[in-house]
């Protein structure tokens, strides 16, 4: 008698295992039943290609395959419970079904003596099937929206240098005017390397908070004039929110050169704010604090959500709360200590700078209401900026 799968009524491992156990010796004795009829003097090779089509089609079929019915006769009809047991098996199960009958495909083909090329037109491709899409990567926005913040200073000819993530205490600190034990290294949340007690402060490791030690490093290197921005990855000590997160990204720029001002540092970044959010976008200087520029300022863009207005569809706007601009980032002229650095005479020339953090800007192009979507690697929010 040919099997047929039975309906369960048990679904104790017991009675599974012994379920799974008919199915196999089935599958077994009409895999060997195609062997011996493939070596068979009684069917001729095309008798013998039907017999074993017929055979893949009883167990593989996808309507009504022995399978298919397992699928649908034990996992589809097991209570709640047991499902997870099912299923484990109805894999195994399939797995074995697919290894039995590939196998005995291969043997069959040979018995049955056809040569090669009869071997090959069987398993013709059809060359007319669609073909196997790859699909292709795509920026990741916050990657993109640097490169986006980099192609504004880039056209303004600007060269793009980077630094090292991992840092030492003079370069993230020290040279940028932060001196040992001041208040203003409290505000960075520095994520420092263990085990670093016994060097000299200005050589202990850190992640770097800021992109700002990549000012430092270019003039070191290079002379006046200056113009560079340094895109990059910083690291702080902040627990991850919707607007924290302790890994994120920054553009810093610095132009140094004779006769830099204030308001060269204005009509700079007022350009790259129109160029990344439209030009009827406004910008705002507020006083604020860096220990490496004097004096300093964070900027302010007009609220690209309610256009500056403070107010929209008839009550506050929630982007700005109601006050018409967004603080964005922070900048300055660099502060004469700075030079003392890097060998630079603060009596010859003069020079700005200015960071901002690049997840922000995202934020605010793309209208994202968390910043943690840029790192949870959901495909389903990154191709939207494919
Ligand atoms: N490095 C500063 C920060 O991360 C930003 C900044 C850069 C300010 C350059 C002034 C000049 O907060």
């Amino acid at each position: 008698m040919a099997y047929t799968v039975p309906k369960l009524t048990d679904y104790s491992p017991l009675a599974l295992d012994a379920a799974v156990l008919e199915l196999r010796r089935a599958l077994h004795e009409e895999a060997d039943a195609i062997i011996q009829q493939s070596k068979s003097t009684a069917f001729d090779v095309v008798k013998k290609g039907q017999l074993f089509e017929a055979f893949r089609n009883r167990w593989q079929a996808r309507k009504n395959g022995i399978l298919t019915q397992v699928n649908d006769l034990w996992l589809k009809a097991a209570p709640r419970e047991a499902k997870a047991d099912v299923g484990k098996r109805v894999n195994e199960v399939r797995a074995r079904i697919e290894t039995i009958v590939a196998d005995t495909e291969q043997v069959a083909v040979v018995l049955r003596g056809q040569s090669s090329v009869n071997a090959l037109a069987q398993s013709r491709v059809d060359i007319t099937l669609p073909g196997i899409r790859r699909s292709l990567g795509a920026e990741h926005p916050v990657i993109k929206t640097m490169n986006e913040i980099v192609g504004v200073f880039r056209n303004l000819g600007y060269s793009v240098e980077i630094g090292p993530e991992i840092e030492t205490d003079y370069y993230n600190f020290e040279a940028l005017n932060f001196p040992p034990n001041h208040p203003a290294r409290d505000t960075q949340d520095t994520l420092f390397i263990a085990g670093q007690e016994s060097k000299p402060l200005r050589d202990r490791l850190l992640l770097r908070t800021h992109t700002s030690p990549v000012q430092i490093r270019t003039m070191q290197k290079m002379k006046p004039p200056v113009r560079v921005v340094c895109p990059g990855k910083v690291h702080r000590n902040d627990a991850p929110d919707a607007t924290h997160s302790p890994i994120f990204h920054q553009v810093e720029g610095l132009a140094v050169d004779t006769n830099i001002t204030f308001c060269d540092l204005k009509g700079t970044l007022d350009h790259a704010m129109k160029a990344l959010f439209g030009s009827s976008v406004k910008t705002r200087f507020y006083p604020s604090f860096f220990p490496f520029t004097e004096p300093s300022a964070d900027v302010q863009i007009s609220c690209i959500f309610c256009g500056g207005k403070g107010t929209r569809d008839g009550g506050p706007c929630r982007n700005c709360k109601a006050s018409g601009w967004i603080e964005l980032l922070g900048c300055g002229m660099v502060d004469p200590n700075v030079y003392g650095f890097v060998d630079y005479d603060p009596a010859k020339i003069s020079g700005f700078a200015f960071g901002m953090g690049v997840e922000r800007i995202a934020i605010l192009k793309y209208g994202v209401d968390d910043i943690q979507l840029f790192f949870n690697g959901d495909v389903r929010f990154l191709e939207q900026f494919a």
